[in-house]
């Protein structure tokens, strides 16, 4: 059929048409918060390169929850900011570090609320990179056990799942076994599976200050080039056990969110990232861009593209204007 037989525009003519066969959709119940904690009391300082968004102590977490799955936001991944670091990144682990009190108090005050915990070192490293240095070299294996142990500690504390963002190689099939061994067979791993060295996570490292001291994350981040060996990344972690596979960042890599998508049949989650959403903030208040409508179009590119979960800084705001 071709004009002036069909024409396309009958079914754009007005909203109930176009809401009647609209492809894609955005649902708040399949957005993750990130919620970045310090220590402290009563704090809640916003992160100037992401408006918004702010650093918070435990005591103020609860309130945030609460709005969150008032908005049906029911998930939530966490950030920490331990109150010192060191060479090996003890506190990741540590029995009463930043992120273990965090999800005892969400835990306990919004049961419902699903806590995923990002799992790595970065944030706990006086150096400041995603595993233990042996020869000023971020070491594979030697990093391996102390994910491991991050892992079971949060699961021990209550989370719901753990997010593995550190790309150490094996480091999934460590997680599952030490999950499995202390009783956590049903605890799920979201795994980072495909994650670029990317420039858009600027803002994030002023957030969670935890930008390298020396060098970069590409000896174990993904070169942004590659796509071939995404797919490779996605089936080693397939294959070690993950339950979700992420992509990230996301706009700039939605051809990665489309390919995994048709290869694998787990979930997919895409991380919409810090200077993804700084960069709409930034151009919608100096009145460039209408940001509601930005941000919209974005969230649905991600879904389009094929991701189930998206894990955005703007998932409140997002569930806020869908309610609208
Ligand atoms: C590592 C981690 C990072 C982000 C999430 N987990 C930073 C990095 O790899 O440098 C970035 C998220 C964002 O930019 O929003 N723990």
């Amino acid at each position: 059929m071709v004009f002036p037989e069909y024409r396309p525009r009958r079914l754009r003519k007005n909203e109930a048409f176009r809401s009647l066969i609209r492809e894609t959709h955005l649902s708040a119940a399949q957005f993750v918060y990130p919620l970045f904690v310090v220590p402290g009391k009563n704090k809640q300082e916003e992160i100037a390169s992401m408006p918004g968004i702010s650093r918070i102590s435990v005591d103020k977490l609860a309130k945030e929850a609460e709005q969150c799955l008032k908005l049906g936001v029911n998930s939530v991944i966490l950030f920490g900011l331990p109150e010192k670091k060191d060479a090996m990144g003890s506190g990741a682990h540590a029995k009463n570090g930043i992120v273990q009190q965090a999800i005892r108090e969400l835990k306990s005050k919004t049961p419902e609320l699903t806590v995923i915990t990002d799992v790595c070192l970065c944030e706990y490293t006086s150096h400041g990179h995603c595993g233990c240095l042996i020869n000023k070299t971020v070491d594979n294996d030697a990093t391996l056990e102390i994910l491991a142990k991050t892992a079971l500690s949060h699961a021990e504390a209550g989370a719901d799942m753990v997010a593995p963002s550190d790309m150490m190689d094996g480091r999934v099939a460590e997680i599952r076994a030490a999950l499995d061994e202390h009783d956590f067979a049903n605890l799920p791993i979201m795994s980072y599976a495909v994650k670029y060295a990317s420039a858009f996570y600027g803002p994030f490292r002023e957030a969670a200050d935890c930008a390298p001291q020396f060098g970069d994350r590409r000896g174990y981040q993904m070169d942004p080039a590659n796509v071939r060996e995404a797919l490779r990344e996605a089936t080693l972690d397939v294959d070690e056990g993950a339950d979700i596979l992420m992509v990230k960042p996301a706009v700039a890599y939605l051809d990665i969110i489309s390919k995994l998508r048709d290869e694998f049949d787990l979930p997919i989650a895409a991380y919409h990232v810090s200077g993804e959403y700084a960069m709409i903030k930034a151009a919608a208040e100096k009145g460039w861009i209408d940001g509601d409508r930005v941000m919209e179009e974005t969230l649905l590119s991600i879904k389009r593209a094929g991701a189930d979960i998206i894990v955005t800084y703007f998932a409140k705001d997002m569930a806020r204007l869908l309610r609208a």
